[in-house]
């Protein structure tokens, strides 16, 4: 390509996207119409008769003008804030008691407002209560290019006196024309993370809720068309709740085949009372639309992700080689041994030294110690730094784990600060992990917490957190709070877990930060905008892996998703080295045996299998991901990442079982692979095939990967030639 037609080709990208971005949000002529265009969809919103802002349309871009009622029972819009009053037959969004104790809400127009909000265009609409003080702002960011608008409502109490009670306010619902759907959505358990559930959505509402903050699942989901299941054609609508607290999303059928999605904030149990004047903002919900069936929505949701919420400034950094000691030792940590570790790790090429639980005061097992952030001098006489030193010395980075929210009975803390967890008097403190969860609510609580994290980073030349937690939220009370705070003690904690990441994050700008709930029990896109890594789930067994890791990144991006090559064996398969660093090179990589154990081979195959990884990990980390071949569709599982040219590509093939032909469904009876994402033109190479191929041909008829037999892995690198 020559200089001059570079130029232009990128003048050409930027002239679009501007335009793209401009025309993102279409006012009416009379002020009081918007439509809402992202690449393939369309959002409308009117003011409608009655003064209330209402949406007509979410779908395909090219239907925004028709909004026909075809009957009585047709529910063709809804209003942009669904609230408790008047005709409720939606899911209200916004149910509030006033302080003479009026429960319904009417609400009229009052403004818009268009705004830049993080470098997209946003809508902001103003309604307001037709008799009370009582301002309630719709925003809508628009991502164009992702597909997807992000909602969020703020609500102000304008009065001079009286207080208002909200009881629920979740953050954004859309209306999907009439049709038969069905939901996907992901759920789990400890181990078995982020697992697919596909039901149909018949009239009723179908709910899904996190209410004692751990979910093992997510928040994301998709809605299609009944019978609709191509991965690559077909519309999906999707979104996502972006909170790490209790949140639930509502999938209601009506009637007349319209579905109403409504997601936010879970108010079971919780209560915000607004003083005059006070404002409160609820958290953000993604919405989507794409005919690019579901690899349309991993290739927003993730890319998204990926390229804009992630922390800005380790977002484009490649990721470290990890090693974490925790399947290796658990609680049995001493610095000779962990130096021995490092050692051995430095020697396969290992970058990261993560010590994992077990290091502070008293922490001999999982009984004590959680509260007492100091080092134990029992394990490390010398504290921490001689032994830090020690592996910086050889070459390898320091990082360690931590559980901030969590606290055991037996500990200092607790001794000295009984008060200080989540309790109500006259009631069971009922233990997760013999520990109890501290009521972050408290500025006591986060102020404590700030000071010993400070320190601890201050100390010692620490670059990596993995920041866990273990246990349900039971028994949320916070007697000592006034009365009309007592129940909003969750959204005040979430707050401040918030403000104690982002503060240590300000002050260790340099230091990588990981998500742990005892494996994937929070994992959301709050989460991910403030921190860098996810710990995916605690089975490290490679076969499962395989479907927890397929579903992860249906959803979230691979350079997120720490990958550990572990001993477990949860099935007894004894599955090889080779298959378990092969899994693990779908993410970011680490090792977690006991490698002072391992003989030369052990070695040899990890030095190998890592340089592998270092050499393919920028394609992994920030290329596109396509699931080619999902381990619920087949018994392997195909992965590939291809990067931003689409010149380099990386295919990972996990064999399971391997039936004979004819033995089993006719899809599974072809060792063809179709690639994706390739530029049709150009041709490739791929490692292990002989012949170069044009990406049109290699996408539409395939090739047949050279890896036969059960549990058995390939990594293969795909190359341009010309
Ligand atoms: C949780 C985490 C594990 C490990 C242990 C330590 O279970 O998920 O990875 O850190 O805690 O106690």
């Amino acid at each position: 390509m020559n200089n001059k037609f570079l130029f232009l080709f990128y003048g050409l990208i930027t002239s679009l996207s501007v335009t793209a971005q401009n025309n993102a949000i279409q006012v009416g002529n009379d002020g009081k119409s918007w439509n809402i265009i992202t690449r393939s969809s369309g959002y409308r919103l009117e003011v409608s008769t009655n003064g209330e802002v209402t949406a007509t349309h979410f779908g395909n871009r090219l239907n925004l003008e028709r909004t026909e009622r075809t009957g009585r029972n047709d529910r063709t819009s809804i209003p942009e804030i669904t609230v408790r009053g008047g005709l409720v037959s939606a899911t209200p969004m916004l149910e509030v008691v006033f302080t003479d104790g009026v429960r319904d809400i009417e609400l009229e127009y009052k403004s818009s407002e268009l705004l830049t909000i993080d470098g997209y265009p946003a809508l902001k609409i103003v309604q307001c209560d037709k008799y009370y003080s009582l301002e309630v702002s719709s925003f809508i960011r628009v991502l164009p290019e992702y597909d997807m608008i992000e909602k969020w409502i703020e609500v102000i109490n304008t009065g001079k006196k009286g207080s208002i009670r909200i009881e629920n306010l979740l953050s954004g619902s859309v209306l999907l024309p009439k049709d038969v759907y069905e939901l996907t959505h992901y759920s789990g358990v400890w181990g078995h993370e982020f697992t697919p559930q596909t039901t149909k959505l018949t009239q009723g509402t179908k709910t899904i809720q996190v209410k004692d903050f751990k979910s093992y699942g997510s928040s994301s989901f998709l809605v299609r068309p009944e019978g609709e299941t191509d991965k690559y054609t077909g519309k999906v609508w999707f979104g996502s709740v972006s909170y790490s607290g209790n949140w639930r999303i509502d999938f209601e059928k009506f009637f007349n085949g319209t579905l109403q999605i409504t997601g936010g904030m879970n108010f079971w149990d919780q209560e915000v009372y607004l003083k005059p004047q006070q404002k409160f903002t609820g958290p953000r919900i993604l919405f989507g639309y794409t005919e690019q069936g579901a690899e349309g929505v991993t290739m927003s949701l993730v890319s998204y992700a990926r390229e804009k919420l992630l922390p800005a400034s380790h977002r484009d950094k490649i990721r470290p080689v990890l090693y974490n000691s925790w399947y290796a030792t658990t609680f049995n940590v001493n610095e000779e041994h962990q130096l021995a570790l490092a050692k051995v790790a430095k020697e396969l090429g290992i970058e990261m030294f993560v010590i994992d639980d077990g290091w502070f005061k008293g922490r001999v097992n999982d009984k004590a110690g959680l509260g007492d952030w100091t080092v134990d001098k029992n394990k490390f006489p010398n504290g921490l730094k001689p032994m830090i030193e020690k592996i910086n010395a050889m070459g390898l980075d320091f990082g360690i784990w931590i559980e901030p929210e969590m606290v055991n009975p037996n500990s200092d803390l607790y001794r000295a600060h009984p008060d200080w967890v989540f309790h109500f008097p006259n009631r069971q403190r009922h233990e997760g992990r013999n520990q109890l969860m501290l009521n972050l609510a408290r500025e006591d609580v986060y102020q404590y917490l700030y000071k010993y994290f400070y320190d601890l980073l201050k100390e010692n030349n620490i670059m990596f957190v993995k920041w866990d937690m273990n246990k349900a939220l039971t028994d949320p009370g916070f007697m000592s709070a006034p009365g009309d705070e007592q129940r909003a003690v969750r959204i005040k904690y979430v707050e401040n877990l918030y403000r104690l990441v982002e503060t240590l994050r300000k002050e260790f700008p340099d230091v990588w930060f990981e998500n742990c709930s005892s494996g994937g029990g929070r994992v959301d896109l709050a989460m991910m905008s403030r921190f860098d890594f996810n710990w995916t789930s605690d089975n490290t067994d490679p076969i499962d892996r395989i479907f927890i890791q397929d579903a992860y990144l249906t959803l979230f991006p691979a350079n997120t998703m720490i990958s550990w090559v572990t001993q477990e064996d949860w099935h007894r398969m004894n599955p090889a080295l080779e298959y378990k660093f092969d899994v693990s090179m779908a993410g970011v990589l680490g090792v977690g045996y006991d490698i002072t154990q391992w003989d030369d081979v052990q070695k040899k195959i990890a030095t190998e299998k890592i340089a592998q990884y270092k050499a393919i990990r920028e394609i992994v980390q920030k290329g596109d991901v396509y699931r080619i071949v999902s381990p619920y569709e087949e018994n392997r599982s195909i992965l590939q990442y291809v990067d931003k040219h689409k010149r380099n590509a990386v295919i990972f093939v996990y064999n399971m079982a391997e039936y004979p032909a004819n033995q089993t469904e006719e899809n599974q009876r072809s060792p063809l692979v179709k690639l994706r994402g390739l530029l049709p033109d150009v041709r490739y190479s791929i490692e292990g095939i002989s012949g170069d191929f044009s990406g049109r041909y290699l996408m539409d008829v395939g090739v047949t990967i050279p890896l036969r037999g059960g549990y058995k892995s390939g990594i293969y690198s795909v190359e341009a030639v010309e």
